[in-house]
């Protein structure tokens, strides 16, 4: 072999042993994440519902976190392929690329629950709607309604569990979430009016994340069903509400109702929309909210040492109160409370996540999501995670003192542009029922193993039923 040959012989190596290389590299870079898609159409579906019907709803995404890669993984839900994010830093991908990288995606049920009668697409309308809400649910309209809901709430509690020994405390929990949303965004408050519209509205929130299979006898048959009962009843009620304030009746309630009926014209909207948004918004703030009291309720039956805890919390307010009603003020000193609650939400996360759509093809951890793709976040990619939250099977309210939990890894209410806009409505009631509640009863369970069920937000099976004792 000749001095000129050698060169050429070293190249040609070095291409040769660093082809394998370049295509490994290539193909990682091109690789859908790793993790499988199951069934045609039904994807993974069925084994997520399992999971939650079984009592473990992190045990999909567990499982699969330890199966393909704690990042993200592959799978097949409602009929669409999903990247799932995980850990803090999928919640921060996801957060901090709304409407850049990802945008809202809802299940196809979602549109067929609540069809739109707009021109606008689902995301603009979304978005419109989002901003809207905040003016009706944010700190300082709350500090107008404090005491309207804590009215609410003394009425509901000595009409519904005052002469009661025994009461299943989740139907009584979701009758009150009911009539606060009710009241307070549509001006809603005769009960039989209230009583019949309860019903479907369950049947709805079932029928949201389930197969998009529309056949007489599925979820999602019996949810168009209920919505469509529902929207030809509030429509009444609305069509009635337009005509008051035409003829600015001074009594007509300045609530959400009201503002969605005086700008629809700018919208191209009709009454018929309005009635979509307003039992999507009292849906939105039905389950959340009754999920959560219903298990700071079974927590504090299970922990005496909390009750007790949330009993000093709020029996100190209750001796310092000046009117009748709770102010706003009240609520700000409910820290502690408020901290259970949020340790409450940590466990048993109302919510269990939410989708986004690929906009474009994109790179997570090395893998490639093509354009269309949906991706999801879980909050069990993160809630009972040791590494975040030390012990974490302990219910530990003092987790949220301080600092609180490390950016990314506590999300019940989600993060980023599309954070829940209810949060705050949602702190309020919750507290002020809490008040209510301790400052009345101490309360013992009456089911001692009773199982907890996900479908699609927790819930124990038989409803919760507790032995009520009066506080001396
Ligand atoms: C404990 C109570 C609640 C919890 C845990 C909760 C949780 C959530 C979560 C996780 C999301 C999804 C965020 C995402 O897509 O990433 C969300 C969205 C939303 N929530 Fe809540 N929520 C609660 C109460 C409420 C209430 C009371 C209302 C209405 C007053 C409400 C209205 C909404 C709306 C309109 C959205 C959609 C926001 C958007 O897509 O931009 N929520 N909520």
């Amino acid at each position: 072999m000749d001095l000129i040959s050698l060169p050429i012989i070293f190249s040609l190596m070095a291409l040769l042993f660093s082809l394998p290389l370049m295509f490994f590299l290539n193909r990682n870079k091109s690789q859908h994440p790793p993790g499988k898609t199951g069934w045609p159409l039904i994807g993974e579906s069925l084994s997520f519902f399992k999971s939650g019907l079984s009592g473990v709803p992190d045990k999909f995404v567990q499982d699969r976190m330890q199966m393909f890669s704690p990042k993200i993984f592959k799978t097949s839900l409602l009929g669409e392929k999903v990247a799932v994010l995980c850990g803090p830093a999928g919640n921060k991908f996801l957060f901090s690329n709304e409407n850049k990288l990802v945008q809202a995606w809802y299940p196809t049920s979602v549109d067929k629950i609540f069809p739109s009668s707009v021109k606008e697409s689902g995301g603009e309308e979304a978005a419109r709607f989002r901003k809207m809400l905040p003016a009706f649910v944010n700190a300082e309209a709350l500090q107008r309604y404090a005491a309207t809901i804590d009215s609410i709430t003394k009425q509901h509690i000595k009409t519904h569990w005052e002469n009661n020994k025994e009461v299943i405390a989740a139907a009584l929990i979701k009758k009150y979430t009911f009539s606060v949303a009710c009241k307070l965004f549509l001006g809603i408050d005769d009960p039989d009016y209230l009583e019949r519209l309860s019903g479907p509205f369950a049947i709805m929130a079932i029928g949201i994340m389930s197969l998009p299979i529309n056949l007489p006898g599925t979820a999602l048959n019996k949810a168009i069903k209920a919505s469509e009962a529902v929207r030809k009843d509030l429509l009444e009620y609305i069509k009635k509400r337009k005509v008051d304030l035409m003829e600015n009746k001074s009594s007509v309630p300045q609530d959400i109702l009201s503002h969605m009926l005086l700008t629809m014209h700018e919208h191209g909207e009709d009454e018929k929309a309005v009635a979509v948004k307003s039992f999507a918004l009292i849906l939105g703030s039905l389950d959340t909210i009754s999920t959560t009291i219903t298990f700071v309720l079974k927590y504090l039956a299970e922990l005496p040492h909390i009750y007790n805890e949330v009993l000093r919390e709020q029996n100190s307010i209750l001796n310092s109160m000046t009117g009748e009603f709770l102010k706003w003020e009240d609520i700000q000193k409910m820290k502690y409370s408020w901290c259970v609650a949020s340790e409450v939400m940590r466990l048993t996360p109302p919510f269990q996540g939410a989708f986004r759509e690929a906009m474009a093809d994109l790179t997570y951890a090395g893998f490639s999501v093509p354009k269309g793709w949906k991706l999801y976040w879980s909050s069990y990619s993160t809630h009972r995670d040791a590494k975040y939250f030390p012990d974490p099977d302990k219910f530990d309210p003092s987790r949220f003192g301080g600092n609180g939990p490390a950016p990314y890894t506590y999300v019940p209410f989600g993060g980023g542009p599309r954070m829940c806009p209810g949060k705050e409505y949602g702190r309020v009631v919750i507290l002020i029922f809490m008040h209510n509640i301790i400052t009345k009863f101490k309360w013992e369970k009456i089911l001692p193993d009773e199982k907890v069920i996900v479908n699609p937000m927790p819930m124990p099976v038989k409803g919760f039923p507790i032995r009520l004792e009066k506080q001396c």
